[in-house]
Parts: C-alpha cells; structure tokens; sequence
C-alpha cells in the first residue's frame, strides 16, 4: 500500500513537472520571424506556407512553377503574413539551390526556419530496374540540394539561433519496395541530419534540427502515384503541415505524422524486422503495380 502511495505520488509529480515546464506553442512565437519552404508551390509545402502565413511571419516559398507560386503568394498575403515573395529556382541544380541561399538573406535581411521540403527527381512508384539516371537525379533533388541549402544557410541560422525543419518520411526509417531511389534519398537525409543535430549540440552552435516522418498524406501527386496501389489511407496535408510547423517552432527533435499509425511501425523495426515486413507485404497491392 505505502509502496502504491509512493509510486501514484511519483508518477503525479513527474506528470506535474512536465505539463509545468513544457513550453505550449503560440503564435507569439512566429512572428516576424522569416522563413524559407521549398516544394511550396502544391502540396504539403504550399499548406506549411500558408501555416506560417497565418501567423504572420515573413514568408519566402521556392519552387519551379511560377504561375503557382504567384497564387501562393497572393495567398500568403490574404492570411496575414508579414510579407510573402517568392523565388524560382530548380533544385537539380546545386548552384541555384546555394543562390535560393543568397536571396533569402538579399530579401529578407537574415532566415529564421529553413523548412526543406521539396521532393521530385523520379516519383514513380513501380519496380527498380536498374534506372541510375533515376537514382541520381532523386539524389540531387532529394538529398544534395538539402544540404547545399543547409550550408548556404548556416551563418544566417547561426545569427538567428534558427531552425532547420527536413520533411522526410517513413521511407526514410523502413524498407520501401517500388521506392527504392526515394526511400534511399530518405535514409540519406536521415543519416545527414540526425548527424548534423548531434554535432551542433556538441559545438555549442544554436541551430536546431527538426525531421518530421510522414506517413501518407493526401497530395494531388502522392494520390496520383501510390494511389489504388497501396492499402493504406492518406491524412490531411492541412493538420500535417501544422504539426510540422509546430514541432520546428518548438524545436522538437522530431515529429512523426499520422503519429499512432507509425509509431508501432518504428518501434518494431529495431526489434523485430522480419514481422514488421510481413505485416507491411500486405499493404501492397501488387497486382496493380507491376
Ligand atoms: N505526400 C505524401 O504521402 C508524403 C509522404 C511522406 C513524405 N512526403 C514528403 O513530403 C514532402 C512534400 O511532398 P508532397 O506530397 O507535398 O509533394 P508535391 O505535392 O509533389 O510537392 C512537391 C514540391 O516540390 C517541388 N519540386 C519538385 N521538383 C523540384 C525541383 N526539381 N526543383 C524545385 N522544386 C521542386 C514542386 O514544385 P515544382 O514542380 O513547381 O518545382 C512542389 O512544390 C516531400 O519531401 C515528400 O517526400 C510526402
Ligand atoms: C544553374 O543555376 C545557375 C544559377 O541560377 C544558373 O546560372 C545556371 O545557368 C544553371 N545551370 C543550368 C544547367 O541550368
């Protein structure tokens, strides 16, 4: 009983402590700040634009469609940002990808948040023959743009004590059949970052890492590729990029979305591989994708 006693007063106590010191999010902390979101003409970019717009901080968005780009930025202004502009720049290119940098302290005095989020190079969704062009060119747009993006960017994040948010995904912690380029540009950003997270903290340099590991969401292009071919369900790119936005603010390490779907899948990964590739076998409908 005084065992009982002790262990409720325990588990009181640490659930006090930390509702008492967790930080709560507030837009407060958004303000004025100036961000960059590559990938931000469609998709989940285009909603962490527009999350950031809301709150009224100084919006850059980045991709290769101007006409889009030009609406978001109409967008941007509607919801409240201090200021919206954009840049076109194609991330196959790593010498544009360094001048993005470059703007983004000419336009905006400095960076707050480097949200990296763009993804194209090959999007299929379908059996790897042996397509190196594939496999490069993922790369370059996937993973070396980020980090030419990041070098770029880390005297402006060192002087704002920024944050760097990588959008990467479960394919990015676990096996991914008919994604094979993808899923190793993933794992590439993974390595990278959790990397660069850990040695910044060693060196003292204030500049937080956030990686958000998404499950599927529902995009025009993720419902178009995987669409019909796997079993799962997509969630909403709104909530998602919200809680991408808050877990950068907040400077969480990570943020995992939808979180109860993938987290059992993370969890048993480590532990036990050979179940969690059979419980996945069967949310593949192959028949429709080779
Ligand atoms: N949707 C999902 O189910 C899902 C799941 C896990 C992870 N993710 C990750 O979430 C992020 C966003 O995905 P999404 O579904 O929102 O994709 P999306 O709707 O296809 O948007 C991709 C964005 O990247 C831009 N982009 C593509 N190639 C580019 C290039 N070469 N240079 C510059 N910009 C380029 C596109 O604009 P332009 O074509 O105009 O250049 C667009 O703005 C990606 O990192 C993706 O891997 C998505
Ligand atoms: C790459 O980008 C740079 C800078 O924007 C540009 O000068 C150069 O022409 C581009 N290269 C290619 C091959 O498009």
């Amino acid at each position: 009983m005084a065992a009982l006693r002790i262990l409720v007063s325990l588990l009181v106590g640490l659930c006090a402590y930390y509702f008492y010191t967790r930080e709560t999010f507030s837009e407060e902390m958004v303000r004025g700040k100036r961000v960059l979101v590559t990938g931000s003409s469609m998709g989940i970019g285009e909603q962490i634009a527009y999350e950031f717009a809301r709150m009224g901080a100084h919006v850059m968005v980045t991709a290769r469609s101007e006409k889009r780009l030009q609406e978001v930025v109409q967008k941007c202004l509607s919801l409240g940002s201090a200021s919206a502009r954009y840049v076109l720049a194609d991330m196959h290119n790593l010498t544009a990808a360094q001048k993005l940098a470059e703007e983004a302290r000419s336009q905006l005095g400095g960076l707050d948040y480097l949200v990296l989020n763009h993804a194209g190079g090959d999007v299929r969704f379908g059996p790897f023959e042996g397509d190196m062009e594939s496999v490069t060119s993922s790369m370059t747009v996937n993973f070396l743009s980020y980090a030419q993006l990041t070098v770029a960017a880390m005297d402006m994040l060192r002087e704002s004590q920024g944050g760097i948010v990588v959008v990467s995904s479960l394919s990015g912690r676990i096996p991914s059949p008919f994604s094979v380029p993808y899923a190793a540009t993933k794992f590439a950003l993974e390595g990278f970052y959790s990397s660069l997270r850990a040695e910044l903290h060693l060196r003292k340099i204030p500049v937080d890492v956030t990686v958000a590991v998404l499950g599927y969401i529902n995009t025009d292009t993720a419902l178009k590729v995987v669409g019909g071919k796997i079993t799962m369900q997509a969630s909403p790119k709104e909530t998602c990029a919200q809680e991408i936005v808050k877990g950068g603010v907040m400077r969480r390490r990570e943020v995992v979305y939808p979180y109860w779907p993938l987290k059992p899948i993370l969890l048993l990964k480590d532990w036990v591989p050979e179940l969690l590739e059979w419980l996945l076998r069967r949310s593949y409908l192959v028949e429709n994708i080779l």
